[in-house]
């Protein structure tokens, strides 16, 4: 798919179906995510990869959403904050560099025509002790991963004029 077509019609997922995905679909989501780039490469992040099906009580601590746990996966990216790369003034890079892994999934899914959608909403404490995080691993996002079922939707969004730094 053309990649402004990929942008615009990727949306967030709500609703999805509970069949498997293609393990070549889940491993090319995977490797987007492991080709992400990160401040001066540090690759300061981890994958948690869960089987919706296996722990869907420990998932339900971590958000407590239906559609959640509706698909195969989930999957949450951690960030390792003492890897990251740290700016003079102090400023640790490690949770923009799960951002942009975050987004790479999120992209690489839609370009397979599966669903997602970016979960910051997160019980924090709760996602550390399922995944049992050290304190410096930080849990940065989460999102199902799966067929999608809802409909497509308009975005919304503020014009480039309004966004544009006067
Ligand atoms: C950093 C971030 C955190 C988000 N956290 C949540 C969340 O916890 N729960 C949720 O339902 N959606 C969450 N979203 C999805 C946004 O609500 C959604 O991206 C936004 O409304 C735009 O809609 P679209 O993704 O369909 O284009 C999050 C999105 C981002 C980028």
């Amino acid at each position: 798919m053309d990649f402004q077509e990929l942008i615009a019609r990727r949306q967030s997922v709500r609703d999805y179906r509970t069949d498997p995905i293609d393990d070549a679909d889940l491993a090319r989501v995977l490797e987007a995510a492991r080709l992400a780039p990160t401040a001066c490469n540090k690759q300061p992040f981890r994958l948690a990869v869960l089987r919706t099906a296996e722990r869907r009580e420990d998932l339900a601590r971590i958000y407590h959403r239906p559609w959640f746990v509706q698909p195969p996966w989930v999957i949450g990216v951690l960030a390792v904050n003492d890897e990251a790369w740290v700016r003079k003034d102090g400023k640790n890079h490690a949770e923009i560099d799960a951002a942009i892994v975050m987004d790479h999934i999120v992209l690489a899914a839609a370009d397979r025509g599966l669903g997602t959608c970016w979960v910051c909403n997160f019980d924090p404490i709760a996602a550390r002790e399922v995944l049992g995080l050290p304190p410096n691993v930080e849990p940065v996002a989460f999102t199902p991963l799966g067929h999608p079922a809802d409909a497509p939707r308009d975005k919304i969004r503020k014009t480039l004029d309004e966004l544009l730094l006067k």
